[in-house]
């Protein structure tokens, strides 16, 4: 087995002492990077990226070849799940995802059968393989999913959605059927996450973007239930190591006493979330990973140095924080900037231990 040259991420993740805050962004692959461009232009779509794992390896490996990155994540989308349940995923450019036969009716949720990753994912599970072989032991690989409810809602609507009309209909008209398909997605999600943690995933992230949407007792039961069970049908420890799992529930900072008794050893925050009103929140149950708004990447270095200084005060001292943006950077940024962002990180935790 190849040894790790840089475990600051997993170890943050566990709350273990660091020497300087690790740090990477949600969709740290992607169009703001002219070289992933170029491949995503060679490949022809996006879903052609993905399902080439030499190419999705690729891809991956770029901003760790830009930045000093201390973590990589999977190049691969939430949808791949739906996608291989026969929804037909496509994206139509600059209009998100869509989909040839989103789910609506109890006949379509009754078709639906729980994946096999092997036989439906394969090219994911190669992928993992391939990254964690091409990293050789540079840094951690995070894998990845979304969860049910996420998935639910891209189900159900057929396309990205502000207010998720159809799903929400389902949840208070015919909550058996929506938690039916709720059931189906955990299944699957669990053999997912569990493949890619065989294939070399070393840490997981459960991305509940649109858990947000919902009221309170609604996310319980329809979001949050879910990725508990989830968390529990996980692989706990591969390699001699425990592979911790990061829970980001975008719009879910009034809950996150909630969110830290799923079991998850990290909590992602969005940036609406102050990060220490956050840790006194959870206390010592989870670590944090977060959260400036990826905005602030549009400013100049000396305010994006600023934001990095300020979220790094509020956090305090002591063990369990991962940097991170709130939520995916968005491709107009300037890759120069993203450089001046990663490097703040370090440079000014690494002055807060000693100082
Ligand atoms: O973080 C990473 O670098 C890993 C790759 C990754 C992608 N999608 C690549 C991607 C990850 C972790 C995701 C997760 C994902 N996908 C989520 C959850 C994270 C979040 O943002 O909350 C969601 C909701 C999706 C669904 C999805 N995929 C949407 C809504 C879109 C369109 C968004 C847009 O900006 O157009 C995608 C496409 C997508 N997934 C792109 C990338 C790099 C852009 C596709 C392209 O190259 O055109």
């Amino acid at each position: 087995m190849i040894e790790l040259k840089n475990d600051r991420f997993l170890r943050a993740l566990m709350r273990e002492k660091v020497d300087v805050t690790p740090v990477w962004m949600m969709r740290q692959a992607g169009r703001y990077l002219p070289e992933y461009r170029e491949v995503r232009a060679q490949a022809g779509d996006f879903m052609s990226l993905c399902t080439n794992p030499d190419r999705a390896c690729e891809v991956t490996l770029q901003p760790l070849d830009r930045y000093n990155l201390d973590a990589a994540i999977l190049f691969s989308d939430i949808l791949t799940i739906p996608d291989a349940m026969g929804l037909g995923v496509f994206f139509e450019s600059g209009e998100g995802p869509r989909f040839h036969k989103p789910v609506r009716t109890e006949s379509d949720i009754n078709k639906l059968s729980v994946i096999d990753p092997y036989k439906d994912l394969p090219y994911v599970v190669e992928a993992v393989a391939t990254i964690r072989r091409e990293l050789n032991g540079r840094v951690p690989l995070i894998g990845f999913s979304g969860s049910p409810w996420t998935l639910a809602t891209y189900m159900i609507e057929g396309r990205a959605s502000r207010d998720f009309p159809l799903s929400k209909t389902m949840v208070y008209n015919q909550p058996e059927l929506m938690h039916q398909l709720l059931d189906v997605l955990a299944a699957s999600v669990i053999a997912y996450l569990n493949a890619q943690i065989k294939a070399g995933a070393q840490a997981v992230q459960i991305f509940d973007t649109w858990g947000g949407a919902l009221s309170y007792d609604a996310y319980r039961e329809f979001s949050l239930q879910y990725m508990k069970k989830i968390i529990r049908g996980l692989i706990q420890e591969n390699e001699g190591r425990k592979v911790p799992v990061i829970l980001f529930t975008k719009g879910g900072g009034q809950w996150l006493e909630d969110i830290a008794d799923t079991g998850c050893h990290a909590v992602g925050l969005d940036w609406t979330t102050h990060i220490g009103i956050a840790r006194k929140k959870v206390g010592d149950r989870v670590a944090l990973q977060g959260n400036m708004d990826p905005a602030i990447l549009r400013a100049t270095p000396q305010r994006i140095r600023e934001e990095v200084q300020s979220i790094l005060l509020q956090f305090g001292s002591g063990n369990g924080h991962v940097f991170n943006l709130g939520h995916g950077i968005t491709p107009d940024i300037k890759p120069e900037n993203v450089k001046i962002f990663i490097d703040a990180v370090h440079e000014l935790s690494l002055s807060r231990q000693n100082g």
